[in-house]
Formats: C-alpha cells, structure tokens, sequence
C-alpha cells in the first residue's frame, strides 16, 4: 500500500464530454467509493446511473444524496438515478441483474465493479468462504456475464467501446507468501486455509483478481474480439467504512492506516471515474492514481503467466458451474 508521501490527492476528474449521455452501473454503490464514483458521474452528466446495492433503504438513501447533490450544482444536468437490487453473495441475484440490465437499459457504457466485503473466515455463501463469493466468484462472475450484453449493446447503437472495470487493491501483493501456497488454486486454497485472518483473506482475494483479469483481458478476451475494454484500477488507501462487517483487529489495523494515509472517497472514485473512461491501452491493466499502476506491480505478479493463466482457469470453473457456457459466450 502507498504511503501518505506517495500517494497523489486532488486527483482530476475526467471531462464530461467522456462521461455525458451514457449509462453506468456501480456496484456497492450506496456508501464509500461506489458512492462518490456514482455522485462524481452524475455531476459530470451522466444520462443514467444505476446504484447496484444489496440493501435497497440504504441504496435510497444514496440516491437521495446524489439527486440532491445534482439539483445543487448549477449544471442543468439531469441523471435519471436508479436503485436496483444485487447481491453478490447470492448468485441467482448476479443472473437475476444482468437479465434485467439486458431487459431494461438500452446501453451500458461503464461496468464499475466496485463492490467488495473483508468478512471474517467463518462465513460463507455459495460454499465459499463470504469473502470468496463476493470478491472473487460473484464479481467475476458479474463481469462475465455482463461483457456479451454491453457488446451488444454497444454494437446495436453504434456507441463507444463500453468498459468493465474490476477495482482490485495493491494490498494482494503484501500476501506472497500465502499466495504461493495455493499453488495456483487460490478459491481452493482460500476456501479451505485454516485460521485465515480476515485482513488476510481480504488482500488474497483481491489478488486472485489481479492475476485473474490479467490472463482473461490479455489472453482470452481482446478488446477487437468483444468490443470491450476490461481493466483493474486500485483507488489506493482511502477513508470508508471498508471494515465494517470485519472482525475488530481488520477494523483496527485499516484504522490506523487510513489515518494516516488515506484519500477521501471523492478522490479514491477519481481513479475509477478513470478507469471506466480509459483508453483500449488500458485493457488487462491495473491503473492507480489515474494513471498506469502497471509499473507497481510487483514481478512476482507481473512475470508468471502461468499462475495468471491457472488462475483464471480455476476461477472459470467455478464460473462453469455456476452458469455453464458463460466463459465462452464472451467471444461469441
Ligand atoms: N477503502 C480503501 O482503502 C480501499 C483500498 C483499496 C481497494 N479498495 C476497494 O474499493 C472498493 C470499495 O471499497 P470501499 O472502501 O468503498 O468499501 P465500503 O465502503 O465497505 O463499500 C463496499 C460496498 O460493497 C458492498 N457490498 C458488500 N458485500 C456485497 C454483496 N454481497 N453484494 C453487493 N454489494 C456488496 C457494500 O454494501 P453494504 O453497505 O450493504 O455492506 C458497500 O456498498 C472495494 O472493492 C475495495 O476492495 C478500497
């Protein structure tokens, strides 16, 4: 993780003119990142702007903010804001959203997959540990399904290059160690790690990510093949309520980080803002700081295609089994 004499603030938002008149989905989007990131849109002229939260009061309530947020600036904007239901704990509800997204949004532009939990080791849904489920399964799993729809889309209305963008964090790289445990299974190797500290299972997971789009957007998924630019962006350390559903000592120990070296949730969603708007370079990067993050991944990560390759094969069956036919369908 940065520290505060690393870490760049008062990051730039993107133009407007690469934000106006389309339509974004933001997952996790009732507090924190997701939060900003969709006001931040919003205030830029987005045409529409789903909030994709898995407590709709709490959803409403960021609504609330944003519409607010929007009538105060003096802008004229007006971004139809909608709150819709998704758990990515619960995988019939990642089927049951992109149905309905197909259904009912004539493009979507940006995919900011935002959401994400740092549960303790003992819960679990869908057979995997929480952590798993949400962070690695279900988020990969919204992507997948999403990319053909956007495609079309896209396709349909002649728009632009739609963009999924996965926020990861740098914090992965600290999990070496455990990291070569696993031996390239890491939903395996995380599912079943004995003990695992919350904070721990949190940076694995984000990692299984990192390696994971690495190999898909690089080697399965070109952007001239789908249409479609998949990246990763970090928003570096910043200032949300991010260990809340976590055991104490991952409450504690973010605490003292963010205090001392966190962004603001406006200038963390900055990075995300950036990467839904960035260019087909960006396809299979990670970005940080509203720039190329690539030159801080570590070589460890960076150099073993193998591991990144065997990674997204283990998270494709897992895909397979939840919808089977889905890793193909992204070609088709
Ligand atoms: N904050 C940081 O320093 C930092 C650093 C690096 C990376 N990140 C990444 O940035 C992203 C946003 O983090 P944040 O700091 O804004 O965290 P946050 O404030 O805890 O927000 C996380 C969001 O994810 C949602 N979520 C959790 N489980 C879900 C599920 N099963 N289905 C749907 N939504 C679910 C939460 O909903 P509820 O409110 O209902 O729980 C919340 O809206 C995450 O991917 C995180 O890993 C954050």
């Amino acid at each position: 993780m940065a520290t505060p004499y690393t870490q760049a603030r008062n990051l730039p938002l993107p133009p407007s003119s690469l934000i106006q008149s389309r339509t974004y989905i933001v997952t996790g989007a009732n507090t924190g990142l997701g939060l900003a990131a969709a006001q931040n849109l919003a205030l830029l002229g987005a045409a529409r702007v789903i909030l994709a939260v898995r407590n709709l009061s709490a959803g409403e309530a960021a609504k609330a903010q944003i519409d607010a947020a929007v009538a105060d600036a003096t802008t004229g904007v007006k971004t139809k804001v909608e709150v819709w239901y998704l758990d990515l704990s619960v995988f019939s509800s990642i089927k049951a959203f992109v149905k309905r997204a197909d259904a009912e949004l004539e493009r979507v532009d940006g995919l900011i997959e935002n959401a994400a939990v740092g549960a303790g080791g003992g819960e679990r849904a869908e057979g995997h540990r929480l952590t798993v489920a949400v962070n690695v399964v279900g988020t990969l799993l919204l992507g997948v399904l999403m990319l053909p729809v956007m495609a079309r889309k896209a396709k349909e209305k002649e728009g632009d290059t739609p963009r999924v963008v996965v926020v990861t964090s740098r914090a992965g790289f600290d999990a070496r160690e455990e990291w070569e445990g696993f031996g390239g299974e890491p939903v395996k190797g995380m599912d079943g790690m004995d003990g695992i500290e919350a904070i721990k299972l949190y940076s694995l997971s984000k990692l299984t990510e990192t390696f994971a789009v690495h190999h898909l957007a690089r080697e399965v998924i070109t952007v001239e093949e789908t249409g479609v630019i998949v990246n990763l962006v970090c928003p570096g350390l910043c200032i949300t309520d991010l260990a809340r559903h976590a055991p104490p000592e991952f409450k504690e120990q973010l605490r003292q980080l963010q205090e001392t070296a966190g962004r603001t949730a406006d200038d963390g969603s900055r990075t995300l803002l950036h990467a839904v708007t960035a260019g087909a370079e960006s396809h299979g990067m990670l970005l940080h700081s509203c720039e190329d993050g690539e030159k801080d991944v570590p070589d460890w990560v960076k150099d073993d295609l193998a591991g990144q390759k065997k990674t997204w094969e283990a998270v494709a069956r897992e895909l397979e089994t939840v919808e089977p036919g889905c890793v193909g369908k992204m070609v088709a």
